[in-house]
């Protein structure tokens, strides 16, 4: 038997380094990335219903257009489902298109979650096949924590956790499109491809003084020069003391990493007035989190 109802926590991610490395085949690029999540949730309650998909949103607004992730989510299991259907109320707190992986967190925590509340039995292996087919960053999300991703993003090693930090994001009103950034980016003819190795095991020294000398985003050479708002805010948080800073993503998110939740707020303070969206957050070790409510 399945729960009468799940609760979902969906974190957001930051990413610590990205390196762009070529195009594929397939139209995707290979890409080196070392992603991080952080205390920032989205969160969805699901509930079984006799038949169908029913979406109802709180929080930030999410702009229409496409088909929610989530409505994909379902369609991909689906067929696989006979008579039974999902209610699902999202609380959205993650910014949308801000480069903080919320859309795909929330779409890592529909198919656990839903894999639970129907007691559908599905294997690791065939969630993370799913996640994979709705987008580059959601097999992260099944684990979170602190891992290193390549290929098109979705083979994901874990990694050891992180020395804990607290992070500012900065997201101002501006929304990225990934794949305009994807096609701006300027692929090397001879790809170095050591900057994911030498960052992931900077990360196994537990010294954040160690680690974020090695922070680095290829799409800070696209979205820097194009977003004069993201390039200022990233320019004021070095200046405010952090630790370290960088783009997330293709943005639009920039953070600040600190080591205590004091010297983070007061790098918040001194960005305050430049019009973005704040928030001081933890990194954690967690991805999707479930809990059965009856
Ligand atoms: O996988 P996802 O749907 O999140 O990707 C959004 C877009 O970003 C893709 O349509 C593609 O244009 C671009 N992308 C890419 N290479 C990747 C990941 C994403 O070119 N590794």
């Amino acid at each position: 038997m399945g729960s009468r109802a799940v609760r979902v926590r969906c974190p957001a991610k930051i990413n610590l380094g990205l390196w762009i490395l070529g195009r594929r085949p397939d139209g995707y690029h290979e890409i080196d990335t070392v992603l991080q999540a952080v205390s920032l949730e989205d969160e969805l309650l699901l509930e079984e219903a006799r038949e169908g998909f029913a979406l109802e949103t709180r929080g930030l607004p999410i702009p229409g257009g496409e088909p929610n992730i989530l409505e994909r989510a379902w369609t991909l299991l689906a067929p696989r489902i006979r008579s039974r259907g999902v209610r699902v109320r999202l609380t959205k707190r993650i910014p949308v298109a801000g480069g903080l992986g919320g859309g795909s967190s929330d779409a890592a925590g529909f198919l656990l979650g839903v894999n639970r509340l129907l007691a559908l039995d599905r294997s690791v292996e065939e969630l993370h096949s799913l996640a994979a087919q709705l987008g580059s960053d959601v097999p992260f999300f099944l684990k979170g924590g602190t891992a290193r991703a390549t290929g098109r993003g979705v083979e994901v090693r874990h990694l050891c956790p992180a020395p804990p930090a607290w992070i500012v994001l900065a997201t101002p009103p501006l929304a990225i499109s990934t794949t305009w950034a994807y096609a701006r980016a300027r692929i090397p003819l001879t790809p170095e491809g050591r900057g994911g190795t030498i960052l992931a095991a900077a990360l196994g020294s537990n010294e954040w003084n160690s680690i974020t000398p090695h922070f680095h985003n290829d799409f800070e050479d696209v979205v820097l020069p194009e977003f004069e708002m993201v390039a200022r805010l990233r320019r004021a948080l070095d200046a405010s003391g952090v630790l370290g800073s960088l783009l997330s993503g293709s943005g639009s998110t920039v953070f600040g990493l600190a080591l205590t939740r004091e010297e983070a707020q007061s790098a918040a303070n001194a960005i305050a007035d430049l019009g973005a969206s704040l928030h001081v957050v933890r990194t954690t070790e967690r991805g999707v989190a479930l809990a059965e409510l009856t």
